[in-house]
């Protein structure tokens, strides 16, 4: 992904979305609403570049998306029956990017259904060739923010684990709330795990890793397990170094992990 391409997180003047991508065409409220008082980041109201696929990649997408990846929807997604199997252990990755992670992480535990989920047509057009040339089985990919994906397409305690590596930072204080580790989105995913699903976050943004410092505990259902975690029941160990991730060693950030274990109550 290059810069051309990212959503222009940083923009000064962000600009309402030309497009509600994430809305789909179906003209459903973007927003979910919440009735307490936590903070649930949505990105719909963000404008980013769309950037285009490419040729080879708009064929990829025609032949494949239909049966590998699915848009943002009122309809819960049926695991076994996407993925053409019962019993798997089903983990959510929330911004994936062009899914370098995703792809290097899913043969190593191909027992796993890993469903990448992103805003960004051309991360997801990168993941869906990747999955496609090299015959990886175990994973398909939701177009949506990851916080309506999370509440309107998955029933409570449903997932075994959820992923958000290297979120975009909003580095701006105003723009703090849009940063995805937030009270609400940690309610919203400790309730979509089941008891002992795991999550896990990993940034190399020293001051989002305070931010999340400062989470860390305020989820109830979210046991904090800190980093490493040795008897980890799920791959934490990303495989590569994805741009995002070799971006911030390049200036010598540091890498911050942190995982949670959603409790059994
Ligand atoms: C900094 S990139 C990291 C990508 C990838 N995880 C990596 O490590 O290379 C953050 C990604 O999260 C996506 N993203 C941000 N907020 C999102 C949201 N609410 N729902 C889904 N994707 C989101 C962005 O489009 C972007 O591709």
């Amino acid at each position: 992904m290059n810069n051309a391409d990212i959503p222009e997180n940083n923009s000064a003047n962000p600009e309402p979305a030309a497009e509600n991508v994430a809305a789909g065409n179906d003209r459903r409220p973007l927003k979910s609403e919440f009735d307490d008082d936590l903070d649930y980041p949505r990105l719909g109201s963000v404008g980013f570049r769309r950037g285009t696929l490419t040729e080879n990649q708009e064929a990829t997408w025609e032949a494949n998306w239909p049966r590998l990846g699915r848009e943002l929807s009122d309809e819960f997604i049926d695991v076994p029956a996407w993925f053409g199997r019962e019993g798997s252990r089903t983990i959510l990755e929330i911004g994936s990017g062009t899914g370098t992670s995703t792809a290097a992480m899913a043969p190593v535990e191909a027992g796993n259904n890993v469903i990448a989920v992103e805003i960004y047509r051309p991360g997801l057009a990168k993941l869906l060739g990747a999955v496609v040339r090299n015959d990886i089985e175990n994973v398909r990919m939701v177009r949506g923010d990851g916080v309506e994906v999370l509440n309107r397409m998955f029933p409570e305690a449903s997932l075994d684990g959820v992923r958000i590596f290297f979120p975009d930072p909003w580095p701006k204080a105003r723009h703090h709330k849009r940063r995805i580790i937030q009270s609400g989105t940690l309610n919203l995913i400790a309730s979509r795990l089941k008891p002992g699903g795991v999550l896990h976050v990993a940034t190399d943004h020293a001051e989002y890793a305070e931010w999340i410092s400062e989470l860390v505990n305020v989820e109830p259902k979210l046991e904090y397990m800190g980093w490493p975690w040795e008897d980890c029941p799920q791959l934490t160990d990303r495989q590569v170094i994805t741009k995002f991730e070799g971006r911030g060693l390049d200036l010598d950030h540091t890498i911050t992990e942190f995982l949670w274990r959603r409790t059994s109550d």
